[in-house]
This record gives C-alpha cells, sequence and structure tokens, in this order.
C-alpha cells in the first residue's frame, strides 16, 4: 500500500495561493449545490511528483457549467463553454481552469471521438489514458484532500511506470500511442510490459486517427523539453513511420535539435524550425506527403516545402567567392526557419556562413530613395523604377554604396548612360 499522503498540504505547498484559495471556493460551492469536485488528471500526477504544473482540470459530479458560471460571479473571469460536452473554461488575470462534467465514454468505431455521458468520478477515471493519469483529488468540505485512485496511478508512478487500464486503450484511441511515448521519455518512465505489447499490436490503429488529431500530438511532442528521445523511440518501436516512413529519429536529430535549442535559448525553437529538421531527410515528393498527413497550416507546410527547396541549393550557396548580392538572390525567397534548419543541418561551413550573413545583417539592407524621389530625379515611371531600385539594392548589398547621396549619384549615372545610347 502506498503511504499516505496528504493531499491538502501537497495542493498548498506545491500551487499558487490563488489557485489554492480558488479551489477551496469552488469546493464549498459545489458542495452548496449538492456536487462533488475533483481535481483531476495531469496536475495531480505532477502534484505527487513535485513537478510544476498549473494546468488545473477540474471534474465535477453534476453540471460544468452551471457550477462555472457561479464562480465566474465570484472572480469576474471570462467564461467559455462547450454545452456539447458539458465543459468550461474559466479565465481570470493569468489563470485559466478546465472545468468538466464527470462522464463516461464509449468508442462507436476506433479513432473517432467518443460518445459522452454524464456520470460518476469513477467512470470519469476509467475513460482515460494511462494510470498515472487516472487520480483525482477530491476538493469538497469533508472530502478535501482525499484522493481517489482507483487504478494504482500512485504505485506506478513510484515504479515509473505507464500502464493503460484495459486492453482496448490504444484501439479505442491509437493518439495514446504516442501520448504513451511522450510521457515515458518526459517522465523517464518505461512502458509496462502489457502495455508495450498492446502497444506494438495497436500501431496500425494509427491510420484510424484524423490529420488534425496526429498534428496535435506532434505539436505537443514538439514542446517537450527533448522532443528527439521521443521520435527516437518512436523509431525503434516503429511508431514513426505512421508518420512518413522517410522519418529518422537518430543522433543526427538529436544533435540538431539541441542545436536548434541553443540558437533559440531562452525561448523554445519555434515549431517550424523542429518540423524542419524533422523532415530534412525527405525529399519534396515525401515532404508533400507529410503535409498531408499532418495536415499542417499553410505557413508550416510553406516552410517544410522552402526547406528542402533550399537543401537543393546548399552546394550553390557555398559556392567561393559568392557576392553578398549573390547570396541575397538566392535566400531571398525562402523562410527564415527554413534557412535556420538548413544552416544546422548543412555539412558546408561555407553554406552555413552566408545563411548567418543574410540572417543578421542583409536581410536588414534596404536603400533610401523612394519610386517618388527617383521620378524626381527624371527616371520614367514604368518598369525602369524597379530596375533602378533593384540595381540600388545590389549595390547597397555588395557595398559599393553606403549613402542616400551615393545611391542618387548612381541613379545619376545611369541616367546619363541611358540618354547616350
Ligand atoms: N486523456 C486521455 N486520453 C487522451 C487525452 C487525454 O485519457 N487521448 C486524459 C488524461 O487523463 C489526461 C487528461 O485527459 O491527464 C488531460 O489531457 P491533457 O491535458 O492532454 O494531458 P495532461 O495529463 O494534462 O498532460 P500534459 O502534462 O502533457 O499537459
Amino acid at each position: 500500500m502506498p503511504k499516505r499522503i496528504n493531499f491538502g498540504k501537497l495542493i498548498e505547498k506545491q500551487l499558487p495561493a490563488e489557485l489554492v484559495n480558488f479551489m477551496w471556493v469552488a469546493g464549498e460551492i459545489a458542495h452548496t449545490r449538492g456536487e462533488k469536485l475533483y481535481l483531476v488528471g495531469g496536475v495531480v500526477r505532477d502534484l505527487l511528483l513535485g513537478q510544476a504544473n498549473l494546468d488545473l482540470d477540474l471534474v465535477v459530479e453534476g453540471n460544468a457549467i452551471e457550477l462555472a458560471q457561479q464562480l465566474k460571479k465570484i472572480n469576474k473571469g471570462k467564461i467559455t463553454t462547450h454545452p456539447r460536452f458539458n465543459t468550461a473554461k474559466l479565465q481570470w488575470d493569468n489563470w485559466s481552469v478546465d472545468l468538466a462534467t464527470a462522464r463516461s465514454e464509449t468508442y462507436d468505431k476506433p479513432g473517432a471521438l467518443p460518445t459522452v455521458k454524464p456520470s460518476s468520478i469513477d467512470d470519469d477515471l476509467s475513460r482515460r489514458d494511462f494510470t498515472i493519469n487516472a487520480m483525482a483529488i477530491g476538493l469538497n468540505p469533508g472530502y478535501y484532500g482525499r484522493p481517489v485512485d482507483p487504478h494504482g496511478g500512485r504505485d506506478d508512478l513510484k515504479s515509473k511506470l505507464i500502464r493503460v487500464l484495459h486492453g482496448q486503450s490504444f484501439t479505442d484511441d491509437a493518439t495514446r500511442i504516442w501520448r504513451g511515448l511522450r510521457y515515458e521519455q518526459r517522465l523517464d518512465f518505461h512502458l509496462e510490459r502489457k502495455t508495450l505489447k498492446l502497444l506494438q499490436r495497436d500501431i496500425p490503429m494509427l491510420d484510424t486517427i484524423s490529420a488534425d488529431r496526429i498534428r496535435y500530438e506532434v505539436e505537443c511532442i514538439l514542446k517537450e523539453k527533448y522532443p528527439e528521445k521521443v521520435f527516437r523511440r518512436a523509431e525503434e518501436l516503429e511508431v514513426l513511420p505512421k508518420l512518413h516512413p522517410a522519418l529518422k529519429g537518430n543522433g543526427w536529430l538529436a544533435e540538431r535539435f539541441e542545436q536548434a535549442r541553443k540558437l533559440s535559448f531562452p525561448a523554445l525553437p519555434e515549431v517550424g524550425l523542429y518540423l524542419a529538421l524533422l523532415a530534412y531527410p525527405l525529399t519534396s515528393e515525401e515532404t508533400e506527403r507529410l503535409i498531408s498527413r499532418l495536415r499542417l497550416p499553410k505557413s508550416l507546410a510553406q516552410n517544410l516545402r522552402d526547406t528542402i527547396a533550399l537543401k537543393g541549393k546548399m552546394r550553390l550557396l557555398a559556392t567561393p567567392g559568392l557576392s553578398p548580392s549573390g547570396i541575397y538572390r538566392l535566400l531571398a525567397p525562402y523562410s527564415s526557419p527554413a534557412m535556420v534548419a538548413n544552416s544546422l543541418a548543412t555539412e558546408s561551413p561555407a553554406a552555413s556562413q552566408n545563411i548567418h550573413m543574410y540572417l543578421t545583417r542583409l536581410k536588414y539592407i534596404e536603400i533610401s530613395l523612394t519610386g517618388d524621389d527617383l521620378m524626381r530625379l527624371g527616371v520614367a515611371p514604368g518598369p525602369h523604377i524597379r530596375e533602378i531600385i533593384e540595381l540600388l539594392h545590389k549595390a547597397r548589398l555588395d557595398g559599393k554604396i553606403t549613402s542616400k547621396q551615393d545611391e542618387v549619384d548612381l541613379v545619376k549615372g545611369w541616367l546619363a548612360a541611358k540618354q547616350m545610347k
């Protein structure tokens, strides 16, 4: 038996006073409504692990929307409701709390979203993915701090195990395959033996999951501290080919992700940069398949296309003696994350230096004269304007001119040469 833990104390020790007070009040109000309120899921797991998590998920045996509306009157927050699932989100100051009605779920067909029915906390915990995520803490007066752990979550936390609650878990919802790998790698746990077998058995079920749900899982992985660990494990268990057979979760990727983190520090690398590095080994056709498997939004899709297209230009970009304007011409069509990904991925220090020069200097170089200025100097309106602007920009990039006066002189010279023709 796990030793007795005072969950009330744990909450007070680890969560900010504002949230602790909120939960107290919410528990009191639920009580007066004759409902039972619980803190559930990831935050309970993280409280027990001593890890920071401010994403409060509350479950009420009753009516979450009505309870949220009553709570909103107290903390003057904003409320967003989803009547179909009877859930609500409360937001005030910098805080956000999710409130759901305890529910049972049945899956009509694998991979589809479940049919839900209001139910008890036990049923609500039984519908969840892993034992360590299927624990709750009572918040009502008289129940405050009481743990609800019907599936042995605390034992599994101690043994560092990721365990499903039943044999159909991955069939019902194959996104749990990715979730399982994510928790295993984040927490340094292991998939429990039978869970691992079920996971491997159900890998084909990933084909039942919509692009949007798979993309969400990939985004969650990319927000982890070390996403490469999840991809490595996914390759080892042959889950990664379900994203695309040519993807690699190897040491090369790990090194590049590490470099991307160093470069972006203290922020985390943008999703676009991580994705570009992940997709780097792919051909253009393979990239298109990955884009549609994940139904990537336009800008992320373009970023991957840019990455792969630019990969094909890296030899040119490494040409010795390439002028700054030549570098500019090669790189300007591509997105910044595509350039950064290529600079991290290339074996050519020269190409990488040229990308660095573009991103830190060349892309900011502008000319001073406007189209109106050019016309005042005597350039005829029409295609010549564009031609001269490009000429001035090129001369600026290559350091041949450095001031507005230089630009004026260059335009005058150009006009004089034109007249002599
Ligand atoms: N859940 C589930 N099956 C899923 C998704 C979620 O059972 N496919 C349950 C789990 O109990 C999980 C809770 O819903 O704890 C909340 O989901 P989510 O916010 O995705 O997970 P967290 O546990 O909060 O994880 P994280 O720390 O990654 O945010």
